[in-house]
């Protein structure tokens, strides 16, 4: 290996020209998808504290939401809804007047090329706050029950499919979801459908803003009977194993940024196209920071971008996907 002053890396840093042409990450709007709130009513438009910039949007609002992100080249929205009502069972996730249903049929008609992702699970329905109903087992313990949440899940999936979406991405993390819901899309006709699972979802705090934001915080106890523990790397590798098998398209880690090592592993063990959500704490912390003028938030942005795309993501879930197509038109 030659070595200095032979070898003199700095010459490939001197000017932005250089620069970009050994750059090796690439970052554009089209990587990007950028998740949105709907609520019922009309000419709805509700700030979210923790997530400033971010709204809870009703149909109409949204409608026009998305015509800024079409035209910066976004690539799609994943929608969460705020239903009405909910129950123990969740119920209204299937509603096919539902505000997810609902916008997925209006932005489907004014954006013919947008791609529409529905997030699918239980826990903005269920009254209890958990992704599925609950039973007792039989130690006497209240969980999650997995195998009567699947068909709901399914359902679901199917609801958003018929209204408009051309991805489905589960993220409960039951077991078995991504196989139940690949049959009843098919079985209903729907082969087309994309499914992007949320394979290696960890039991993370970074979650807090969403859940103020989707009013899907757990009524009581947490979600580490159903979610990652952030301890385990190779369990990811095994999750993601299954959710392939299943029929996963893509598939998906979550949070990006203190698990970009999983990201990392996913993209080279699998080689399948990857998907990272930048989480609502992720983002919650860099607008704090900012605001205090102790960062500097267009910067952060873009670096934090690139590197969830450097370790191996295709796409990027991120609140930061309109500020972001911005900078970098
Ligand atoms: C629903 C869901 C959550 C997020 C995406 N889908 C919340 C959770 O699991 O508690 C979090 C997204 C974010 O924090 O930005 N299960």
């Amino acid at each position: 290996m030659m070595s200095y002053p032979t070898q003199r890396p700095r010459r490939l840093r001197r000017s932005e020209t250089i620069r970009r042409l050994v750059r090796e990450t690439h970052l554009s709007p089209s990587n990007l998808i950028e998740p949105l709130f709907v609520c019922t009513g009309e000419g709805v438009r509700r700030p979210i504290a923790a997530m400033p910039g971010c709204f809870q949007l009703s149909v109409d609002e949204l409608v026009r939401e998305c015509r800024d992100l079409t035209s910066l080249g976004i690539s799609g929205v994943i929608l969460f809804g705020l239903p009405d009502s909910k129950d123990p069972e969740g119920a209204a996730a299937a509603d096919p007047q539902g505000p997810v249903a609902t916008a997925l049929t209006a932005l489907r008609r004014e954006y013919p090329s947008l791609s529409l992702w529905a997030d699918v699970c239980l826990c903005e329905y269920t009254d209890h706050g958990h992704c599925g109903p609950l039973t007792t087992g039989p130690d006497g313990r209240t969980d999650v029950d997995n195998d009567r949440a699947l068909p709901r899940l399914a359902n679901a999936a199917v609801a958003y499919a018929q209204a408009g979406a051309d991805v489905v991405a589960p993220s409960d993390m039951m077991d078995g979801r991504v196989g139940v819901i690949r049959r009843a899309l098919d079985d209903a006709g729907r082969t087309d459908v994309v499914i992007v699972s949320y394979a290696a979802k960890y039991a993370s705090g970074f979650y807090g803003p969403f859940r103020d934001a989707a009013g899907s915080a757990p009524a009581f106890g947490d979600r580490r009977g159903y979610q990652m523990d952030p301890a385990n790397g190779r369990e990811a590798l095994r999750e993601v194993a299954l959710d392939l098998d299943e029929g996963a398209d893509i598939v998906m880690v979550k949070p990006a940024l203190a698990y970009l090592d999983v990201v990392y592993q996913v993209k080279t063990r699998f080689g399948v196209p990857v998907a990272a959500y930048n989480v609502s704490g992720e983002y919650a912390m860099i607008k704090a920071a900012a605001a205090n003028g102790w960062l500097d938030e267009s910067r952060i942005m873009i670096e934090t971008l690139f590197c969830i795309r450097r370790a191996g993501a295709d796409i990027i879930l991120t609140y930061f996907a309109k500020a972001a197509a911005r900078l970098l038109a």
